[in-house]
């Protein structure tokens, strides 16, 4: 069998190696021993995260009329998520290892030790095998056999008190998906805003699951940010409206710059599909570490509706008014990870050209509205004028454009510091420049170069940032 070279490269250690160095992402609580899997975005992944949350807001809320933007809390009523199942279903199995205190998803283990056709959601079923075969089961992470316990469901939603006065306080969740704040607001917005059936709600914000096993940088976390948007449709065109928002959902992968090739849609088979939903897809995305989700749509029939109706005792019916119909809307879901869509653009987004060489260029490919600074301003020299200039010129781009000013070290040295943040376009300000009042652009990818008049300079930007130039 052949092995893995030790030392082939490893992409994704390159990519957060990237992200640390450049301030993209760092550690989270580092100057405390840090916590585990936590992550703080620094000054240029936060303008990453800022443009990909535009961008979606921008094609799913603003460019339409038939969807509206919301914003619920992330601490909801406890019988929210009764309702919704969260209580009840929102479980992972798993086991200690009693002698390195590890914890493991019982389910994966059995997959990835014993073989997927032994795995199992009957917990009882999960608790009579680990028995069964207690004194051969290994842990994974001392090695020792006979050390786990029987395998338990492990809630994944976090839960906090609310209220200071002791004995007053009520027990709460923060939320494990955006989407449950949408429900229950579907009556709020029918009955405030001009929407019609069918219509969608969008929404972005954090979610947090205490997953067992979080990894693979920021792919997985416990705290995360989620863009859901949950579309209402009357019962029996679910199935035109699922197959419109995934290729929708692929269309803007594209848009914002994912290569093709690094997508797939994968359907979910009979078993791992929801209880509730009749269809759902993953679009998935290829990471260095494999194909991963990032992109989950679901037909989630009137599920969500028919469970809040239930619960708040509330008539949640949708009244159509031309045809006077009455029904519970089904719902369509594309449920997407900020956080992994991040990631999924990074990696797309990261080369090395000339590797191993003296002229080794390490790249951002960012679409440019996704790249954090649009451009790089570098006078030549600080002196003869030249840095004043540079900075008459930054004042006024600043306004249309980001930009940064880079006036320390080579030329070839400030290139690579905006290469490796993914700047689209530097400008170098030279002696020639006092002269000729223009100045040298060059674009990152082709490393091309053109002068430039500085009058022309703002539709030249706007044409090249557009893909125009
Ligand atoms: N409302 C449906 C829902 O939440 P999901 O498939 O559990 O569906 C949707 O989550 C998306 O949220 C996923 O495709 C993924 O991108 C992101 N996501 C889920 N759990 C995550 C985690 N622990 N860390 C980072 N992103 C996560």
């Amino acid at each position: 069998m052949a092995k893995e070279n030790p030392k082939a490269h490893d992409p994704l250690k390159d990519i957060v190696a990237l992200c640390k160095r450049r301030g993209f992402v760092f550690p989270g609580s580092e100057i405390y021993g840090g916590l585990s899997n936590t992550y703080d975005y620094g000054p240029y992944g936060v303008e990453v995260l800022k443009n990909l949350k535009d961008a979606w807001w921008q094609a799913f809320v603003r460019d339409r009329d038939d969807i509206v933007g919301l914003d619920s809390s992330i601490m909801l009523h406890p019988r929210v998520w009764e309702a919704s199942g969260h209580v009840g279903n929102f479980n992972d199995p798993l086991v200690d290892c009693t002698a390195c205190k590890a914890r493991v998803r019982a389910d994966q283990y059995v997959e990835e030790f014993l073989g997927p056709e032994m795995v199992t959601e009957d917990l009882e079923a999960l608790q009579k095998l680990f028995h069964a075969k207690h004194a051969e089961l290994q842990c994974p992470t001392c090695g020792k056999k006979g050390t786990f316990t029987e395998p338990r469901q492990f809630n994944l939603m976090f839960q906090t008190r609310m209220g200071s006065v002791s004995g007053t306080d009520q027990q709460v969740y923060l939320r494990p998906e955006t989407a449950q704040g949408i429900f229950i607001n579907f009556k709020n917005i029918s009955d405030s805003c001009r929407v019609k059936v069918p219509f969608g709600v969008a929404q972005i914000g954090k979610s947090f699951r205490n997953e067992i096993i979080a990894r693979q940088f920021v792919f997985r976390t416990r705290e995360f940010e989620q863009m859901e948007m949950e579309f209402f449709c009357k019962p029996g065109t679910q199935k035109e409206w699922f197959e419109y928002w995934v290729e929708f959902c692929m269309h803007w992968l594209e848009e914002i710059g994912l290569k093709r090739e690094n997508l797939r849609v994968r359907s979910h088979s009979a078993d791992e599909l929801s209880f509730y939903s009749d269809n759902t897809v993953d679009i998935e995305y290829k990471f260095p570490f494999g194909w991963g989700e990032i992109w989950g749509i679901a037909s989630r029939t009137n599920y969500d509706l028919t469970q809040h109706a239930d619960f708040s005792k509330k008539n949640l019916t949708w009244h159509d008014p031309e045809t006077n119909e009455k029904y519970l809307p089904y719902v369509v879901e594309p449920a997407l990870g900020l956080n992994r869509l991040l990631l999924a653009v990074l990696c797309d987004a990261f080369a090395i050209e000339h590797a191993g060489s003296k002229e080794e260029r390490r790249i951002l490919q960012f679409a440019p509205a996704i790249a954090p600074v649009k451009v790089g301003i570098f006078p030549l020299q600080k002196k003869d004028g030249l840095l004043e200039l540079a900075q008459d010129l930054y004042q006024d781009l600043r306004r249309n454009f980001l930009c940064e000013l880079d006036s320390s070290g080579s030329i070839g040295k400030r290139y690579f510091r905006q290469d490796e943040c993914g700047t689209p376009l530097c400008i170098t300000v030279d002696y020639e420049s006092k002269d000729d009042q223009c100045v040298t652009v060059r674009h990152r990818d082709s490393t091309r170069q053109e002068r430039v008049a500085i009058a022309d300079l703002k539709d030249y930007i706007s044409k090249a940032l557009a893909g125009g130039a």
